[in-house]
């Protein structure tokens, strides 16, 4: 059909064509929700950080993925749970398919417990439910968590990123002991659930 209006922008809208104005006040009050939708989500994650320590998991900390084995932090002498000189502990794992290594190690109650993990192969997933630890275990980098556990126990870990055929089968375990008896355990058995 031939535009027959001496001014095309100007001439009247046909019916169920929504005026400019009404447009553009309705994608104000829309940008206004979007503004005041983002605001929330923030301040839940800033409040969240403050009260549940929970933070991004990884200190972009890199290492190489094939020759963890061969020495460093993460050879296998190294693995499992250390106490500092000043008396916190350092949890270090190995994430592989399909298990962590060690699959059990002790640490003591109420005493500030820092994981370090790191994967060989692919990404795996690091969480204890009931506490603030979750965290992704990429290969190449290690991922960092720190936590203090108040209430003795076993708390299972089970890996909660998919990483293949053997994912569902990936479990292992923190035993939290009381602190008089981590004191009386030998170096490996702080890092080994077997019964001794
Ligand atoms: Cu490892 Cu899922």
């Amino acid at each position: 059909m031939a535009d027959t209006h001496p001014d095309p922008p100007q001439r009247p809208l046909p019916d169920a064509v929504v005026p400019a104005e009404v447009v553009a006040r309705t994608e104000k009050r829309w940008l206004g929700v979007m503004v005041a939708m983002l605001a929330v989500m923030m301040a839940v994650v800033v409040l969240t950080g403050i009260t549940h320590a929970i933070g991004p998991p990884s200190n972009v900390e890199t290492i190489d993925p094939t020759t963890l084995h061969l020495g460093g932090e993460f050879a296998e002498s190294n693995l499992g749970t250390a106490q500092e000189l000043d008396g916190s502990h350092t949890v270090r794992l190995v994430a592989g398919q399909y298990g962590f290594t060690p699959d059990c190690t002790k640490v003591a109650v109420d005493t500030p417990v820092k994981f370090r993990l790191t994967s060989t192969d692919v990404i795996h997933g690091f969480l204890l439910p009931s506490t603030n630890v979750n965290t992704m275990v990429v290969p190449g980098f290690v991922a960092e968590v720190r936590t203090k556990f108040t209430t003795p126990g076993i708390y299972r870990m089970p890996c909660n990123e998919f990483c293949g055929a053997g994912h569902h089968g990936m479990w292992a375990r923190v035993s939290v002991v009381p602190k008089e008896q981590f004191q009386s355990l030998a170096p490996t058995e702080r890092s080994s659930c077997v019964q001794q």
